[in-house]
């Protein structure tokens, strides 16, 4: 896909998510998929579960396509897909959104420090789902890269970590993933 494809795709999931309040999660996939077949629009979510739950969760933070807010949340179109091609970072994911993270952190050379929230209130299918939306809808990972289980969510369940731990395992992980 061409960037300016991908520009257009985020612009469409940008405009589609604006009210996405008022609608249900699939009524939301029913407007994609229609507004899909007109020309120009974007593709639909291969992941619309991801993509409802996305919207619902994450994007007030992180911006209805993941491009981010400037000192406020860091963009999600970099690291997450590449994360997803190692272990240690596939790891990283889920601990991000089981316990959240918190202190200073560098993407694309910008600086963030505040907190994400955890969300080990959300199930181990949807947080997948989740992460699935954003490893390959938002960052286009490669496809022989293996979608996010619900086992690999399960088992990183339960265990004594807060943000700050997530983000000292971010620092051992984030200069070790592909460029
Ligand atoms: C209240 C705002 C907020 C919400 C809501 C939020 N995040 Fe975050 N997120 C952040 C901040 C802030 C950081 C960076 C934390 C830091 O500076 O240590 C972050 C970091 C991340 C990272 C790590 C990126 C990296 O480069 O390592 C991922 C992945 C992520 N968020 C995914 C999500 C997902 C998925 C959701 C929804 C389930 C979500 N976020 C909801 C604020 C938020």
């Amino acid at each position: 896909m061409s960037r300016r494809d991908e520009r257009a795709r985020a612009i469409g999931w940008s405009a589609a998510a604006h009210g996405a309040a008022a609608l249900t999660a699939l009524a939301v996939f029913a407007a994609l998929a229609s507004a899909a077949r007109a020309a120009d629009a974007p593709a639909p979510p291969a992941y619309p579960q991801g993509f409802a739950s996305f919207q619902g969760n994450c994007a007030v933070c992180h911006g209805p396509a993941g491009a981010g807010v400037p000192a406020l949340a860091p963009p999600l179109l970099s690291y997450p897909a590449r994360y997803a091609g190692s272990t240690e970072g596939r790891r990283q994911l889920a601990l991000t959104v089981l316990y959240g993270m918190i202190g200073d952190i560098t993407v694309d050379d910008k600086h963030y420090n505040f907190q994400m929230p955890e969300f080990s209130r959300l199930d181990d299918a949807q947080l997948a789902a989740t992460l699935n939306f954003i490893v390959f809808d938002l960052g286009h990972a490669p496809a022989d890269v293996k979608p996010v289980s619900e086992a690999e969510i399960a088992a990183e369940r339960a265990r004594a970590m807060d943000g700050a731990a997530v983000r000292e395992h971010r620092k051992s992980v984030a200069p070790t993933v592909s460029p």
